[in-house]
């Protein structure tokens, strides 16, 4: 990644937020996993690590950056991780890891991808409302 944020790392940085199998409905022309299923589990992720920080409404608003390292297999366990990097007044930028363990159990986990999403707090209006004070 070109940002600074998002750290190589030989192990997930982050929490897990989310974890859920790959289905064969979600696979492009090649057979592998369709790339925009990922990132939607991405959002995911970092949408219930937002939901926390916000304590309460949040919306996607930004999709800064998001890198396919290696193609994710059918019946792989996509386990997504998420670190919030960058509070501002209303937004909050996360930054998501994502692992994989293939079906086929002696290949090992690897890191299959990795992005940059921006969240702003919402109040009941969905304008912007600030950040809660950091627990
Ligand atoms: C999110 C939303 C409420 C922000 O409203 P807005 O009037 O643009 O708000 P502001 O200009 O006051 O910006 C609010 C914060 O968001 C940040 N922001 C706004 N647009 C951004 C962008 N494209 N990238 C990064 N940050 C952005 C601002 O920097 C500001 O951060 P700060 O308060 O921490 O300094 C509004 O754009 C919206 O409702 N978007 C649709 C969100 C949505 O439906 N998402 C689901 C995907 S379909």
């Amino acid at each position: 990644m070109t940002d600074n944020a998002v750290i190589d790392a030989a192990e997930p940085q982050g929490t897990l937020a989310l974890q859920t199998f790959s289905m064969p409905k979600d696979t492009n022309a090649n057979g592998d996993i369709f790339g925009g299923w990922l990132v939607s589990q991405m959002d995911i992720a970092a949408g219930i690590s937002s939901k926390r920080e916000c304590q309460g409404r949040s919306v996607t608003v930004a999709i800064k950056e998001v890198n396919f390292i290696k193609p994710v297999g059918v019946g792989d366990v996509v386990s997504c991780y998420t670190q919030v990097v960058r509070r501002g007044r209303t937004s909050l930028d996360i930054a998501v890891e994502v692992w994989t363990t293939p079906f086929d159990l002696t290949k090992g986990v690897s890191k299959v991808g990795d992005g940059l999403f921006v969240f702003v707090a919402i109040d009941d209006d969905g304008k912007p409302r600030e950040l809660p004070p950091q627990v």
